[in-house]
């Protein structure tokens, strides 16, 4: 089983951070294979609040069956397990199979939730033959305490690939109102978004659940990228394309990275720190953050070849 990433937003194992991460309901055989056919950046197979308990054990059988037939998975591939006090982890992990990265853990409140999913993880890799700590685990952060704890969540285990925000649970949490704007989550997703990035893994916005309105779901993602997110979750292959947009660097942004990276480093052959350009100083910071969106922009070029 090949190992999701190393920690650091940039090292990870397919080259960059996930745009586009995909829920599918584990017991619907043809979204299933419609996602595995078409591509978001992450597909995560849920078998928590998307399955009905009736339908888990189905669900389970399902994707044993579907995942069990992947060798090599050209993106991540993920499950949504239930919450760790649910008494129903163990029998989730039993879909694991190669294709599978990572585990996506709903309703992370306090470290040790996150360690009780790493011993069961433990226990499955030595069980199972694979490489120790390979697999990863991805913390949902959606409720009160999990936003207030998020640091601390999010540099627990040397598992942890990437940190997601819910908006969902959070506003059931809070007892508020999930509105399109969403203005209501503004300090939560902040708070998610530095923790993560202090921890060095990549920070997931939020679902949107307002599946026909693209222009919202583009204004919501664009607001997250703003704030440090560098993906979203969706629901509907429809929200694939928007998303990916918005976390791509544009052709423009890349040019405009291009000469800044250039200028600065004319600048330093010629002994200076600081230089110029079009009326803008460029100083080591924002030389530094081209070189990011370029090394971004790359890593996104490479992964579409
Ligand atoms: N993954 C894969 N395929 C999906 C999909 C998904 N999440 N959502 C919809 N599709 C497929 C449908 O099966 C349909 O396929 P078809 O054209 O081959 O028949 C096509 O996309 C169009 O779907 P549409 O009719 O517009 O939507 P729907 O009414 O079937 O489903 C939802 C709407 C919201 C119920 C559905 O998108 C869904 O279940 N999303 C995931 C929800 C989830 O996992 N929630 C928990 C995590 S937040
Ligand atoms: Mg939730």
């Amino acid at each position: 089983m090949r190992s999701f990433c190393s920690r650091g937003w940039l090292s990870l194992a397919h080259g960059f951070p996930a745009r586009s991460w995909l829920y599918v309901p584990g017991h619907r055989e043809k979204m299933v294979v419609k996602a595995l056919e078409r591509g978001p950046d992450a597909i995560i197979f849920d078998l928590e609040d998307g399955v009905p308990l009736s339908e888990k054990n189905s669900a389970r059988d399902l994707l044993r069956r579907h995942l069990s037939k992947i060798r090599e998975a050209d993106r991540r591939i993920l499950i949504r397990v239930n919450r760790i006090d649910s008494g129903m982890v163990k029998q989730d992990l039993t879909v694991l199979s190669d294709a599978v990265t990572g585990i996506v853990q709903p309703k992370v409140s306090i470290p040790r939730d996150i360690h009780s999913l790493s011993e069961l993880l433990e226990e499955h890799e030595s069980s199972t033959g694979i490489n120790r700590g390979s697999l990863s685990v991805l913390p949902l952060i959606e409720t009160a305490q999990g936003v207030l704890n998020a640091y601390q969540i999010a540099s627990s285990s040397k598992r942890i690939a990437a940190v997601f925000f819910g908006s969902e649970d959070f506003t059931l949490d809070m007892g508020i109102k999930r509105t399109v704007g969403g203005g209501e989550t503004r300090v939560a997703k902040s708070l998610v978004a530095i923790a993560a990035t202090a921890a060095k893994v990549q920070a997931v916005d939020t679902i949107y659940p307002f599946i026909e309105d693209v222009e919202g779901l583009v204004k919501e993602a664009s607001s997250a990228k703003e704030i440090g997110f560098w993906g979203k979750q969706v629901v509907h292959p429809r929200q694939i394309d928007p998303v990916n947009k918005v976390f791509t660097p544009s052709e423009e942004e890349v040019k405009e990275a291009r000469r800044l990276v250039d200028a600065y480093e004319e600048a330093l052959k010629q002994g200076l720190a600081v230089v110029a350009l079009d009326g803008k100083m460029v100083e080591p910071p924002i030389a530094e953050r081209a070189k990011k969106l370029l090394a971004v922009a790359e890593g996104i070029a490479q992964q579409a070849k």
